[in-house]
């Protein structure tokens, strides 16, 4: 990997040593224009007459995205946002009172206030499947909780906002394909930072957001859908006139693939920056990307302990480009604004943004630093004397 390059391609790197990947990364140049492009001809000649002309590069958009997932084009919702992208997907299950969700204790925050609606709402069960001493999700235990309690969904986190955790989720796939399960992934942390193949994932949705490790611009997301999906006929609750025809007074009809999940009105400026951040991401190398991410993060988690307090908080089989630790005695939102002062941009995390992981571990929150390929060892170096020079 020409990192050198890679950081050329970096404009915000002049200004910020940026370990915030995990919260918003930085956009590199062919995003930035690809947004541009297409807000200053929206200003030129009006955003409907905009979008007309950029048609076939939304195509492409779309293609790119697939590629990067392991799908086809047809099989891909755009939305504005990777909870937007769950809350399409989960509306289109008709859940009724005594079914199960199957889900664990590292969902991401919004999720599980979502599950807790659906049971509030609908009567629904949410069943968290225990941990492994190691951490993350018991395989064994999910295993026999989806056979025995089979339920109308499976739901599970890749990568939790809140942690360095990676779960199995092409394990616990093969589990649901084999008893015809739906099977929900939020891939929001994971896309953008490691190869993803929804087809082996064996997953009917995959959601996710375009900001994060996947460098493309805020307000943006997507949804894989499944074939399955599609030939259940599932629709999310609310379609609109782009995911559905009025046919008749009485009688509409869902689009007959996973535009059934979008609606009318979009950015499209974010649109095609989605895609320009698949295409970048592609290019770059999806294995590269996260062997380089993943030893900078692991670089991180092995010298975090020379700082007087620094516990770190990460526990997993296999763990990725997100680092956790707390402070003793420190407040880690005034760590993220000590370290802003000095150019450098990390991320805290408190106590209700992941309460069931952060009372197991005894802790009010986390200071959250996500390294991202472009960042190097003297970023990592820079971060270390902030602490050190903060916490003494
Ligand atoms: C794991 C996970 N899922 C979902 C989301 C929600 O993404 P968005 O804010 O784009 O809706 C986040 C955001 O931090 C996340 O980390």
């Amino acid at each position: 990997m020409d990192v050198e390059a890679l950081r050329r391609d970096t404009p915000g790197i002049q200004h910020r040593i940026h370990l915030n990947s995990a919260g918003s990364s930085l956009m590199p140049t062919p995003v930035i224009e690809a947004v541009e492009r297409h807000f200053r001809l929206e200003a030129h000649i009006g955003g409907y007459e905009a979008h007309d002309e950029a048609l076939a590069d939304i195509e492409q958009s779309y293609a790119d995205v697939a590629e990067l997932l392991g799908t086809s084009a047809d099989r891909v919702a755009m939305t504005e946002h990777a909870t937007q992208s769950f809350v399409a997907a989960i509306s289109a299950i008709r859940f009724e009172p005594g079914d199960v969700i199957v889900t664990t204790r590292h969902d991401y925050v919004s999720n599980q206030i979502q599950y807790l609606s659906l049971a509030d709402r609908f009567g629904v069960e949410v069943v968290r499947v225990p941990d492994a001493a190691e951490g993350g999700v018991d395989l064994h235990a999910m295993e026999e909780t989806i056979h025995r309690r089979r339920p109308k969904l499976v739901a599970v986190t890749q990568i939790p906002t809140n942690s360095g955790l990676v779960q199995d989720v092409d394990a616990i796939g093969t589990m649901c394909r084999g008893r015809d399960i739906l099977y929900l992934v939020d891939g929001c942390q994971s896309v953008g930072q490691m190869p993803v193949d929804v087809e082996r994932m064996g997953c009917d949705f995959f959601s996710a957001t375009s900001r994060k490790f996947l460098r493309g611009p805020r307000g943006a997301g997507f949804l894989y859908v499944s074939d399955r999906v599609l030939q259940r006929g599932l629709e999310p609750l609310f379609p609109d006139l782009r995911g559905a025809d009025w046919i008749d007074a009485d009688l509409y009809q869902p689009a007959p693939d996973a535009k059934r999940f979008e609606t009318w009105e979009f950015a499209w400026a974010l649109v095609l920056g989605t895609g320009a951040a698949a295409r970048y991401a592609t290019e770059v190398g999806l294995e590269r990307i996260q062997e380089r991410a993943r030893a900078l993060a692991e670089g991180l988690r092995d010298r975090l302990p020379e700082i007087p307090g620094a516990r770190v908080l990460d526990q997993g089989p296999v763990l990725g480009a997100t680092v956790t630790a707390s402070f003793d005695g420190r407040n880690p939102v005034d760590l993220v604004t000590a370290l802003r002062k000095r150019r450098i941009n990390t991320s805290s995390q408190t106590r209700i943004d992941a309460v069931i992981d952060y009372d197991a571990k005894g802790v009010d929150g986390a200071l959250r630093m996500s390294p991202h390929y472009f960042n190097t060892e003297a970023d990592l170096d820079a971060l270390l004397d902030g602490l050190r020079e903060i916490v003494s």
